[in-house]
């Protein structure tokens, strides 16, 4: 594999609450590819917003980056001076927060929002940025005569199209987009998700897709990176993570979604419990207290092995990945009282 385009390595992330500190990210490392569309996933409260935050340093005021490292071209972007990380905001990487659809601006157009982008952060000027809304509104199929309407006059889909075409506004090398298609009903989230993919592949831009509902991932992504309770549970390619899971998370993710494709797909079993509160996570594998398969040395800190190149695995069972999968398969293995 060429250099990533993005390594994060032993990300620390906390908030302050009162006295108490939760830490929501708490040692995640994985690399993005360049062109290539990665699912950050895991249910909600496993600290993906988190993440997706911290990289582009857009993080809550009582937040606060206590560790680790990003490296994007040559820099550490949890390091670099606040100056330096907001002249790569937009233009390097681009974020599509969570609900981004609700975030536009309701007092402007939507190309002033473009505009705004454009002229002020591009540089271009105004017959450029009318020239370059109206190329954008193309790329995600939407007529340029909409270009003068307000947020509200657009349906959701629509102006989550209008989220992805600012971030696309400056041809960034990475764009980070939070749950993009979360409020949206399944035939326009595959509408989008299919836009987000061609998009993708013809600009050859790489995409961290942030979602807590694996068959997303499952739709566009080529990569993997799942998320429990502020830790890489795996990561790795398509194929190696989600076709052929070695962390029991993961493989009970897989049973708990139904797939965008509509396709009839067993039956849908949720892992029983909820991730755990950050403020005061479980000892030793955090999965444990859900986990089917966990053994008394899941109560000590589980290492990451490399069941394979390219795919890490944070789990003392992972060598067995291959038999668990056979009774992760079976819909009793989380019915099962634990
Ligand atoms: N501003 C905040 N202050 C305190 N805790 C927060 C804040 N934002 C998020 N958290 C906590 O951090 C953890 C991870 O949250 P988040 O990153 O939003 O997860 P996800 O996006 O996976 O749902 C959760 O326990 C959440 O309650
Ligand atoms: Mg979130």
């Amino acid at each position: 594999m060429s250099e990533p385009l993005l390594s994060v390595r032993d990300l620390r992330v906390s908030y302050q609450v009162g006295r108490n500190f939760v830490h929501a990210v708490d040692g995640a490392s994985f690399d993005i590819p360049r062109g290539s569309i990665t699912g950050l996933v895991g249910e909600s409260g496993c600290g993906k917003t988190t993440v997706a935050r911290a990289l582009t340093r857009v993080i809550a005021e009582n937040a606060a980056i206590t560790g680790g490292q990003i490296l994007f071209d040559g820099k550490d972007l949890a390091k670099i001076p606040e100056k330096e990380m907001n002249a790569l905001r937009w233009r390097d990487i681009a974020f599509v927060p969570q609900s981004a659809m609700n975030s536009l601006d309701p007092v402007y157009t939507v190309e002033y929002q473009l505009d705004e982008v454009l002229r002020r952060r591009g540089g271009l000027s105004r017959k450029q940025s009318r020239a370059r809304s109206e190329e954008l509104f193309e790329m995600v199929g939407i007529d340029a005569n909409r270009l003068n309407d307000y947020p509200h006059q657009f349906s959701g889909g629509m102006r989550q199209r209008v989220a992805i075409a600012l971030a696309l506004a400056l041809d960034p090398k990475l764009i980070i987009a939070d749950e993009p298609v979360t409020a949206l009903d399944v035939i326009v989230q595959r509408q989008i998700l299919d836009q987000l993919k061609e998009l993708q592949t013809r600009l050859g831009v790489s995409v961290i897709l942030v979602t807590h509902d694996i068959s997303v991932v499952a739709y566009i992504c080529d990569r993997t990176v799942v998320m429990y309770a502020g830790k890489v549970a795996e990561s790795g390619t398509m194929q190696s993570t989600l076709t052929a899971p070695s962390h029991p998370y993961t493989m009970g993710l897989r049973n708990a979604f139904p797939d965008l494709q509509g396709a009839a797909s067993g039956i849908l079993v949720p892992i029983e419990g909820a991730p755990p509160n950050l403020a005061n996570p479980p000892a030793g594998c955090r999965f444990k207290p859900r986990c089917p398969f966990a053994l008394d040395i899941c109560g000590t800190e589980p290492p990451v092995i490399d069941v394979a190149p390219g795919h890490p695995v944070l789990c003392h069972r992972a060598n067995e990945s291959a038999a668990l999968r056979i009774e992760a398969a079976k819909t009793e293995t989380w019915m099962a009282p634990a």
